[in-house]
């Protein structure tokens, strides 16, 4: 399927309006309430959580609860959760709303290993009854819309995205979202946005379009190949929630907006370090930013030498004053170390 647009209209789902229709990707251990709070400002339309396996809700840990607090205006937000029994993972849909989810989204595409072996994630792919079976007892079990997010199928010669696409709307399910690899791809090899295609040809409900989108251009020519409804960017937004702003202005036919300044830049990162430390404590917050800061300084002068000298750092203010000096020198205070 390909489509020409250009403005791609927000998405509508009951009272709920996606406007951009552009979506943060859900990244366990990155995409926390501090960098979604980040992310948002450039042009989101919507946010989701990191996944939450529907076990650990149950055992009530304060990890667990921390992931599934929302912004006082992070909305349209989905809690994602992610699991294999039908009543847990139904109890852990009424969490997510009573914690303020607009939405449910279920996580189908999970490649990992350990989630797969419970035959939970990407693993039900393979269980087409199983998987209309979990859908329709979350459907059942909460007012909110219910989502859900897949990958194309399990393997290269079991590809069944448009099938499971037609399962889920059948089950009730409002809005799907397609990572175009299967399984057995994990990261390697190139989304395959063609395939995305044949789930929205197979289904009226809205399906987003995810893999690969690492600028506006690329954001558009997933849409155009796929006919998608809207698009969800991942890793390509780590270190950069600017490019949301792109890939937002895209969305609506619009040009660019410039990159930030050396200031603009290092009065993000100082935020979401903040927010880090506010959100998780200092301590934890201390190893979050080793890879995130990193990730910012991605592309600026002499990053090597930063990305080595700060991964050993070890405290807050260490860590602060040196991620300061080298943002706001434009990398030059490494020059002599170059
Ligand atoms: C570190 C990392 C963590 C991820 N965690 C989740 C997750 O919790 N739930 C989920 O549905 N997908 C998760 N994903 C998959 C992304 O949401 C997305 O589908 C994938 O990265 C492809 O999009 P991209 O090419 O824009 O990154 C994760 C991906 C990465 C790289």
């Amino acid at each position: 399927m390909t489509a020409s647009f250009h403005r791609l209209p927000p998405i509508q789902i009951g009272a709920i309006c996606i406007d951009p229709p552009l979506l943060l990707a859900p990244m366990a251990g990155i995409t926390d309430l501090p960098f979604r709070t980040i992310c948002r400002r450039y042009g989101v339309g919507m946010t989701v959580t990191e996944m939450i396996a529907s076990r650990a809700v149950e055992q009530k840990r304060p990890r667990t609860e921390n992931m599934a607090v929302v912004g006082e205006d992070e909305s349209p937000v989905a809690v994602q959760i992610a699991g294999s029994d039908p009543d847990y993972l139904s109890q852990a849909a009424r969490w997510a709303v009573a914690h303020g989810a607009d939405m449910v989204d279920i996580n189908m595409g999970c490649p990992v290993k350990k989630i797969c072996k419970q035959v939970a994630g990407s693993a039900l792919l393979k269980d087409e009854p199983k998987v209309a079976e979990l859908l329709r007892a979350v459907v059942a079990a909460v007012e909110v819309p219910v989502t859900l997010k897949v990958r194309t199928g399990w393997d290269q010669t079991s590809k069944n995205v448009a099938q499971i696409a037609r399962i889920a709307e059948e089950s009730g399910v409002q809005m799907l979202t397609v990572h175009g690899r299967t399984r057995a791809q994990m990261f390697q090899g190139d989304a395959n946005w063609e395939d995305i295609g044949l789930a929205v040809d197979a289904v009226t409900i809205p399906v987003i379009g995810n893999g690969d989108v690492v600028d506006g251009a690329s954001a558009r020519e997933l849409v155009r190949v796929s006919g998608c409804a809207g698009v969800m960017v991942g890793r390509a937004v780590q270190g950069n929630p600017w490019l949301m702003g792109e890939v937002a202005a895209a969305l609506r036919g619009e040009s660019c907006p410039p990159p930030p300044s050396n200031e603009e830049r290092w009065a993000v990162v100082e935020e979401h370090m903040q927010r880090l430390a506010t959100h998780h404590g200092e301590f934890r917050a201390s190893q979050l930013v080793r890879k995130h800061v990193v990730w910012y300084s991605k592309g600026m002068l002499h990053s090597a030498q930063f990305r080595g000298h700060f991964q050993r750092l070890r405290s807050w203010q260490e860590q602060r004053d040196t991620a300061r000096d080298y943002f706001l020198s434009n990398g030059q205070v490494l020059a002599h170390v170059a």
